[in-house]
């Protein structure tokens, strides 16, 4: 196994590519603290980690509230002693033109997606660089890299700065051996992008070459990856995991 006795923390990880992380990391032998702003979702992910014989912590966490995210990163510290890994994957999407997003919606996306992934780094980066090692995967976006075409340019802008986001802080960390990368999804099938298509996912279908949509466990083991040893020289990467929707 490639993450055995790991101690990850993974945000909104109560659905969607939240959980397939975790049950993939778990898959290889990582224990998974599972923060999400809804505790009955994160708790039926714990349930299943702990079904593959790992320990999991279920614990409801709005990742824009600083305190709250200060106070879980000391009661996970406080129980395992350690994180080794932190998936800053907690976001929230919205389809809107720029004319008809109100300035409370460009606050409201920006925070959970851009200031939630500050929060949640800055508040486990000290740990990280006392124990001189860790592991940041934020999710950014193929919106981010193209401008959305079916989401808000709200979105758009939050996943792009998450990237950039992802690089300052890889600079930052990597005298301290941790490293910092970021996966750019392309459509990958959960509530979020059902929420978006409808469940009819025809017009994607023709843009991806690789001929299907994305499932969230492709993400998960691009997080596995990253989380693990075969990653151990890259730092400040931006994965792509869109099956050829966009390459650059
Ligand atoms: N699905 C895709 O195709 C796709 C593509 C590109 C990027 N992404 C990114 O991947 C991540 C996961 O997306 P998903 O498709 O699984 O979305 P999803 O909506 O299915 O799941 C998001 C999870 O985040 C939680 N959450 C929302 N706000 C939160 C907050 N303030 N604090 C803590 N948890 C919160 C939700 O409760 C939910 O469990 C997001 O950052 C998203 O932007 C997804």
């Amino acid at each position: 196994m490639k993450l055995s006795g790991k101690k990850a923390v993974i945000t909104g990880a109560g659905g969607g590519l939240g959980s397939a992380m975790a049950l993939e990391l778990a898959r290889e032998g990582a224990d998974v603290a599972v923060w999400d702003i809804r505790l009955a979702a994160s708790e039926e992910t714990c349930r299943a980690v702990e079904g593959m014989g790992r320990r999991a912590m279920s614990m409801a966490v709005d990742v824009t509230d600083e305190a709250a995210v200060g106070a879980a990163v000391a009661q996970v510290l406080e129980a395992w002693g350690v994180i080794d890994i932190l998936i800053n994957n907690a976001g929230i999407c919205q389809v809107a033109s720029i004319e008809e997003t109100s300035a409370a919606d460009w606050d409201r996306v920006l925070g959970v997606n851009l200031k939630g992934t500050f929060l949640c780094c800055r508040a486990v980066m000290g740990a990280m660089k006392r124990q001189r090692s860790g592991r940041i995967i934020n999710l950014g976006s193929v919106a981010g890299k193209v401008g959305g075409i079916s989401v808000g340019a709200h979105y758009s802008a939050s996943k792009a700065a998450v990237m950039c986001f992802t690089k300052s802080l890889a600079r930052e960390l990597a005298p301290y051996g941790v490293n910092v990368n970021a996966i750019a999804p392309g459509v990958i099938e959960s509530d979020m992008t059902r929420g978006i298509t409808g469940g009819d996912w025809t017009h994607y279908l023709s843009t991806i070459p690789l001929g299907r949509i994305g499932r969230a466990e492709d993400v998960g083991r691009v997080a596995v990856f990253l989380a693990g040893g075969d990653s151990d020289y890259l730092t400040g990467e931006i994965i792509d995991v869109n099956g050829g929707q966009f390459m650059d």
